[in-house]
């Protein structure tokens, strides 16, 4: 079976490193597209967890007729969980790091890789922040190194952000634009090794924006949700996804993106409050809101609700951001556009939302916020062609 163009000629198995919710949905897609796949963690309890939500996606896929019962069965088989890391890299063409997001963590893991990985083998990660050039750096092999960001959850995300490093190899960049295009994903090239990349530049500041607005606008978190979810197209409210995404994670991919470029989010401090009391959102059952133990739940939203706030102001600093990536020639603005559709789900041009509600608004909404809070908010000059 195959969603994708066909499996790499040269890339038979692969090795997905970390088994939390990236890992395992990496591993369940590329045996979904016919490879052969080993999923490593450093405890049996972490693979037995990350096992059965593959199973439990792939009977989600089998309840809504994506795949039938015997298809599924020989996906799971393919996913061989594994604790033993020599044994992990025998015979791997592929590594794919997904371990959390910490410099420190992942030279260890890098290190021991080094040790058993075969010459052959290209290194890439999955990391949401951290440069990609700083990581190949920590590894034997720079040149074989991409960065392959996938989104949550990958096994429906479109989107893979494809970053080079400074010392990536051309043909390896090419075979991580193929790779994914294999797995059925479209890929978006990262044209800088930019703090973010592309959608976390834009996603992650937004999560902090909102918790801004929650302290200062006297609204309760499910009207500025649904007012994200129906008046700015996204598939989900921004605390609602903050808590799908894990507040362990942002809170690392905030710590990682600030200290290497200030202009990139202005943290709150709700979400370190959140990360260090354990409230990691969906995972530990508590984060913005309260879960119970199912595998997926949403928050209820709702357009009665959404009529209660203009969130002009979570709005203008994601399309601060924006700008500020195609000023910067990290992507064009279709690939703005594209990323925020495939990676995020946004179900409208971020563009064509923001002149909806009107560029002068945006850019006053912007030079009141920089007055009061810094440069953070000061308007990208890209946006006055807009206001022109
Ligand atoms: N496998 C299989 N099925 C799954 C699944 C999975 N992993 N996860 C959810 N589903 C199923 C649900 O159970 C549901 O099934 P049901 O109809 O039987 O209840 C079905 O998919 C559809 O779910 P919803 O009804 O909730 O429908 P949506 O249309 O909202 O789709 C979504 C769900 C695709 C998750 C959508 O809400 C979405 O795109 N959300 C935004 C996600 C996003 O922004 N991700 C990126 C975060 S940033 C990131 O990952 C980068 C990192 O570096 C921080």
């Amino acid at each position: 079976m195959n969603f994708g163009v066909l499996p790499l000629p040269n890339i038979n198995n692969i090795t997905v490193v970390g088994s939390g919710i990236m890992g395992h949905g990496i591993a369940q897609i590329s045996a979904m597209n016919g490879y052969d796949v080993i999923l490593r963690d450093i405890e049996e309890r972490f693979l037995d967890s990350a096992m059965n939500k593959i199973r439990w996606s792939l009977d989600k896929l089998v309840e809504k007729n994506k795949i039938n019962k015997q298809q599924s069965d020989k996906i799971y088989g393919r996913i061989k969980p594994i604790v033993d890391l020599k044994d992990a890299l025998v015979d791997t063409d592929l590594l794919i790091e997904a371990v959390p997001e910490d410099l420190i963590l992942k030279k260890k893991v890098y290190s021991e890789v080094d040790q058993f990985a075969q010459e052959s083998t290209i290194y890439s990660s999955n990391t949401s922040t951290l440069p990609i050039s700083e990581i190949s750096q920590l590894t034997s092999r720079p040149e074989r190194f991409i960065g392959l960001h996938f989104f949550n959850p990958p096994q429906l995300m479109k989107l893979v952000e494809v970053i080079p490093g400074a010392r990536t190899d051309n043909s390896i960049v090419d075979v991580g634009i193929n790779f994914v295009k294999s797995l059925g994903k479209d890929p978006i090239l990262c044209n800088k090794d930019v703090p973010g990349f592309i959608v976390n530049r834009i996603f992650i500041p937004l999560v902090h924006e909102a918790a801004y607005c929650l302290e200062s606008d006297g609204k309760s978190m499910t009207q500025i949700d649904s007012s994200v979810k129906f008046k700015m197209f996204l598939p989900m409210g921004i605390f609602e996804l903050a808590d799908y995404t894990g507040l362990d994670v942002i809170y690392k991919a905030t710590v990682e993106m600030y200290s290497r470029d200030k202009k990139v989010v202005n943290p709150h401090p709700k979400i370190e409050e959140l990360f260090s009391s354990g409230k990691y959102g969906k995972k530990s059952g508590d984060g913005f809101y309260s879960y119970g133990d199912k595998n997926y739940e949403r928050i209820p939203l709702s357009e009665e609700e959404a009529k209660q706030y203009d969130p002009i102001r979570i709005l203008s600093v994601a399309i601060n951001n924006a700008a500020w990536l195609i000023s910067n020639n990290v992507c064009t603005k279709e690939d703005v556009e594209l990323a925020l559709k495939l990676g995020m789900g946004i179900k409208k041009d971020l563009f064509e939302i923001g002149k909806e509600f009107g560029y002068e608004k945006i850019i006053n909404t912007l030079n009141q916020l920089q007055e009061r809070n810094g440069s953070f908010y000061a308007p990208d000059p890209y946006l006055k062609s807009f206001s022109a």
